[in-house]
Formats: structure tokens, C-alpha cells, sequence
């Protein structure tokens, strides 16, 4: 088979064989198809899209292209259930989930993503803690779901590896926001992990890939029912993601804020909404608590009993961190040569909250060519939320650079005036397919 063919197919509209669509996972898997070959694939998807059925053939292929991950050899007493974004920015949920949700009886083998577009990556941020191994081998992560209750690691050599490669040629090329393209890049990882249960995470608004309710609910109804197929149970919740969650941007801050979330001492709302509903849906759809309510209770007293904490202690230990990192976490992060508070007057009635991601990638917190190395201490932190009076007093952010000369123009990405505009839901929907 010719791989310029199989482009011909989708960049005149056509539909894939599952043939075809096997012979593009194997060149991926293998390396032998060049970047700027499959570059030109995931435009021409992009442009033209997918049915729901050459999805799902996508999907199945990239799970299987390396090892498929069971569970049940390992007795577990408990379900193995996970979250996952479609991405946003200051987006650290799953750093308080997933020691919540083990805290709380789930087992939680949490395969992240790398920094995506102008999305921070949850891999990225694990590995700003200093020593922490986010690409273990599957027996030690096998041994630190089962011990610990949850393991956040990054895609490994083997795991979903035709994604791995296709992932960081999509972030480099303009082809992320794509609905059939996301459904197989984060399903295929998922039932690689040998889920028994999922929760998504999809973000709307203008710093995530779908900016429509309409986009967001036909992502979401995408993935329940692809993963359906799969005899993957999915729930799914679209969250808001018109400005930075919670107060910091950037891969150390953003541990930092997750820390003393952890420790229950700075939970701002709108981070503590989304962990919170997103964790009691995992507690929920599993059969732990027999409804939304009790689910959020039993999270709620994970976190405030100090057992959350505890459990990412453990965790970040067994995979190599500190032992002492939730005590010490200040201690441990890289922090950054420069700070410097940008002031703006008025009250804050807009973020453009993609440009802030950008912006993190101009002060060298993500990447714009694929493997770049990542200042993990840049970033921005004391972010106001839409609705703060800013003044001489009350900054917008904060923000830590590498040198004086670091540009970073917030004052372009946020729009200030009179009058505070009306409070966005945070939880617009719940899908249960
Ligand atoms: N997360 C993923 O894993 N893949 C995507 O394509 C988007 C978000």
C-alpha cells in the first residue's frame, strides 16, 4: 500500500478502510512513516474529519499498537477508574483527583499527556518534581497502583506508542482540535490502561480546544460512545475553561497550588468545584457511593482528613520523589530568577485564556518544536479571576521568568472595565451517554 494514497483518500474527502487505517498506526507505531507524511494525514483529517466508525478503528488500532494493561492478576479491592482532560490551562486537577479518588477506595492508573498546543500537560508538571520518574516500567507502576492506590505517569515507551508519536506531531501542526482525532488519542490510551470506568473532563470555552457547548457535547457524546464500543463505562462533564483554573499557570506553580490544596489550606472555588465534581463522578459511576451527593461527601472528607495528602505523598515517593515533598513541596520546586506583579485598573471581564497559554510557551514553560526541554519554573501565579477589582494592591498575576528581558503581554490577554460580569456556571452539563 502506498501512504500517499492514503492521504489522496482523506484529503479528497473519501472514508479509511480499516486497512488503511492499520497501516498508518503500524508507520506510526514503527517510525517508518516520515512526520511530514503523517502531518499531512492529520490535516487532512483535521479539514475533512471522520465517521463515528473509521473513530472507532482508529481508536482500537492506537490502544493495541503496544501493551494493553490488566488489572485483574493484581486482586485489587477496588475499581480501577480514571479521569481525563481534553486540556486547558492551569489545569492541575489531576494532581488532587487521583490521590483523592484512591483515598476514597478507586485504584487510579492516571496515563497523562505532555503539554498539547497551547494546553499544559500533566506529565510535564509530574516532572518538576525533582526525581520523580513519570515514565516508569509497567512493573513499577503496576506496584504503585496497587500499593498506593494511584500512580500519575506519562505515556511510556509501550504504552499506545502510534499515539505517543501522533500526539506530539498534532501539537506541532495545527491539527489538534479535531473531534475524531481527540476520541482516539485519549481513548486509546485509556483502554491501554485497562479501565474499568472513565470520567472526561471536557473544557469549553476560550482556553480549550472545543469552543462551543455544541463542539464540547459532540466531543464528550464522541468519546462515551467510542468508548462504549470499547466496554469502556463513560461519564462525562463539561467544564468552563474561559479563564486560568485556579490562580496559577505554569509546571512548578502549579504543583506548588496543589500542594496546599492537598494540605486544605488554599482551595480556590473554581479549581475545588471541578476536582470535587469530577472526583465524585469517579466515586459515583464506579459504584462506590450509590449517588453524586454521598460521593462528594466521602471526597470531601478525604481531603479534609489529611488522607489525600497523604496518599500523593506516598505516591511521589514510590516513583522516586521526595519523601518529605507535600512537608517540604517549597523547598523541592524549581522557582524563578525573576518575579515581577503586573498591575491593571478596573474589574477584571476577560481573559483570553489561549493567549495565557501561549504566553507560557514564549517564557519557555512549553514546548513550540516537538522534544524541547521546559523551564518548569516559569509561569504565572496570583492570577485574578474574572469579577477580582484590580488595583495598585491587587495585581493581575504574578509573573516568574527566566530573565528581566522575558516578555509575557498579559495586559493584552485580559480585558478590565466597570461593571463585573454575570458569574459563569463552572459545571455546565453531565453526560452519562
Ligand atoms: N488529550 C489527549 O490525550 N489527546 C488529545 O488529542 C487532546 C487531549
Amino acid at each position: 500500500m502506498l501512504f500517499t494514497d492514503v492521504i489522496r483518500t482523506k484529503r479528497d474527502g473519501g472514508s479509511l478502510s480499516g486497512e488503511q487505517i492499520q497501516f498508518f498506526v503500524d508507520g506510526l507505531a514503527d517510525g517508518s512513516l516520515p512526520a511530514e507524511q503523517v502531518s499531512s494525514l492529520a490535516m487532512a483529517i483535521f479539514l475533512n474529519s471522520m465517521s463515528f466508525e473509521e473513530a472507532g478503528l482508529l481508536t482500537s488500532a492506537m490502544a493495541s499498537s503496544g501493551t494493553v494493561l490488566d488489572w485483574s492478576k493484581e486482586n485489587l479491592d477496588g475499581p480501577v477508574v480514571d479521569k481525563h482532560s481534553t486540556g486547558g490551562v492551569g489545569d492541575k486537577v489531576s494532581f488532587l483527583l487521583a490521590p483523592i479518588a484512591a483515598a476514597c477506595g478507586c485504584f487510579v492508573p492516571m496515563i497523562s499527556g505532555r503539554g498539547l498546543g497551547h494546553t499544559g500537560g500533566t506529565t510535564d508538571k509530574a516532572e518538576s518534581i525533582p526525581g520523580y520518574n513519570a515514565t516508569p516500567d509497567f512493573e513499577l507502576f503496576r506496584k504503585v497502583v496497587r500499593e498506593v492506590g494511584c500512580a500519575i505517569i506519562g505515556q511510556t515507551e509501550d504504552l499506545a506508542p502510534a499515539d505517543r508519536r501522533f500526539y506530539a506531531i498534532r501539537d506541532v501542526t495545527g491539527t489538534v482540535e479535531s473531534v475524531p482525532l481527540i476520541t482516539a488519542s485519549i481513548l486509546a490510551k485509556k483502554i491501554a490502561a485497562g479501565l474499568d470506568f472513565l470520567v472526561m473532563d471536557i473544557k469549553l470555552g476560550n482556553g480549550a480546544f472545543m469552543q462551543s457547548p455544541e463542539r464540547a457535547r459532540e466531543l464528550a457524546n464522541s468519546i462515551i460512545a467510542t468508548a462504549a464500543n470499547a466496554n469502556l463505562k463513560t461519564h462525562a462533564l463539561i467544564t468552563d475553561m474561559n479563564e486560568v483554573l485556579g490562580t496559577t499557570v505554569g509546571n512548578a506553580l502549579e504543583i506548588r497550588e496543589s500542594m496546599q490544596y492537598l494540605r486544605n489550606e488554599v482551595r480556590e472555588p473554581r479549581l475545588d468545584d471541578v476536582v470535587m465534581s469530577l472526583c465524585a463522578e469517579m466515586v459515583f459511576v464506579s459504584g462506590i457511593e450509590p449517588d453524586r451527593e454521598k460521593a462528594r461527601a466521602r471526597c470531601e472528607q478525604a481531603v479534609s482528613s489529611g488522607k489525600a495528602a497523604e496518599v500523593f505523598a506516598r505516591m511521589t515517593a514510590a516513583l522516586g520523589g521526595p519523601g518529605d515533598f507535600v512537608d517540604n513541596y517549597d523547598a523541592h520546586l524549581a522557582s524563578a530568577p525573576v518575579t515581577r506583579a503586573v498591575y491593571a485598573d478596573g474589574v477584571l471581564t476577560a481573559v483570553n485564556t489561549r493567549a495565557v497559554g501561549n504566553a507560557i510557551i514564549e517564557l519557555g514553560g512549553g514546548r513550540k518544536k516537538v522534544g524541547e526541554q521546559l523551564d518548569f519554573a516559569v509561569g504565572f501565579s496570583d492570577f485574578a479571576s474574572i469579577g477580582s477589582e484590580l488595583d495598585k494592591n491587587r495585581p493581575l498575576a504574578v509573573i516568574h521568568a527566566a530573565s528581566e528581558d522575558a516578555t509575557a503581554n498579559l495586559l493584552n490577554a485580559c480585558q478590565t472595565g466597570e461593571i463585573a460580569p454575570e458569574k459563569r456556571v463552572v459545571i455546565s452539563d453531565i453526560l452519562t451517554g
